[in-house]
């Protein structure tokens, strides 16, 4: 039975006195038994609030990680950093990273190198933009990016990574997938696992849906059979919003 997981990205967003205001209020959530609640949080914060939720069911992520362990890449940020302060979890390959930043499938599959071998857990985003949608060819789409920057790990690997289908028309849209397209695409990543490793590794790995996720309409997606909870932005900002989410 896979548990639930309700995962925030908060992107480039809060100030620290914001930062610290928003996981206060989520501490007051109660956490059902069978939710995982993680927060993608800026760098900047990531030592300090682990300090505030080391005893809590919450735990963080980075939003991102450089491919190489240390070396001469001003700014950047390696899993072996992460990994030294007590982070378990980072993000990779969100659409705004592989849009804004030229994140291709074949770089990340070096960053998941990377994070595996520190022994992070993954949060692998995947989805189609609009005119991919439009042209009836998003399957095919997600299935590329996930054969080019996720299917070449083992089995064993796989065990340590969360896939978040994110269509890129909904993030930040107040679009949202409908329950059908969600689903959909879910059983279809589903087989794509099954058909890459074998059944029953498919049936265990987690598959997170992302875009315009609120409360409103959290319950009805997270209900769908193929997902196992959601990938949220704009919606995770806010202690009462995310906190409704945690609980749906
Ligand atoms: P929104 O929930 O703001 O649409 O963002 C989704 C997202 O990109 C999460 O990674």
């Amino acid at each position: 039975m896979r548990k639930k997981i309700a995962a925030g990205n908060w992107k480039m967003n809060n100030n620290r006195d914001e930062a610290i205001a928003l996981v206060e209020g989520l501490l007051q959530v109660a956490i059902p038994d069978n939710t995982e609640v993680i927060l993608g949080v800026p760098y900047l914060y990531l030592h300090e609030l682990q300090g505030m939720v080391s005893d809590s069911q919450i735990q963080l992520a980075a939003q991102n990680c450089h491919q190489e362990k240390s070396g001469a890449y001003t700014g950047e940020i390696s899993a072996s950093m992460l990994k030294s302060i007590g982070i378990e979890t980072v993000i990779l390959g969100h659409s705004e990273r592989r849009e804004y930043f030229d994140e291709t499938d074949e770089l990340l599959s070096r960053k998941l190198r990377a994070a595996l071998d520190e022994g992070l857990k993954v949060i692998f985003c995947c989805g189609e933009p609009l005119s991919v949608r439009e042209a009836g060819e998003h399957v095919a789409y997600v299935k590329k990016q996930l054969t080019e920057g996720l299917f070449q790990i083992s089995e064993e690997d796989l065990g340590s990574v969360v896939i978040a289908y994110e269509p890129v028309w909904a993030i930040g849209t107040g679009v949202t997938a409908s329950k059908e397209q969600v689903q959909e695409m879910h059983h279809e990543i589903r087989k794509m696992i099954a058909d890459n490793y074998q059944p029953s590794v498919a049936d265990k790995t987690h598959i997170l849906y992302g875009g315009s996720v609120k409360p409103a309409n959290a319950a009805e997606l997270f209900a769908q059979p193929d997902v196992d909870g959601g990938l949220v932005g704009g919606a995770s900002l806010k202690a009462s919003d995310f906190g409704a989410i945690i609980q749906a």
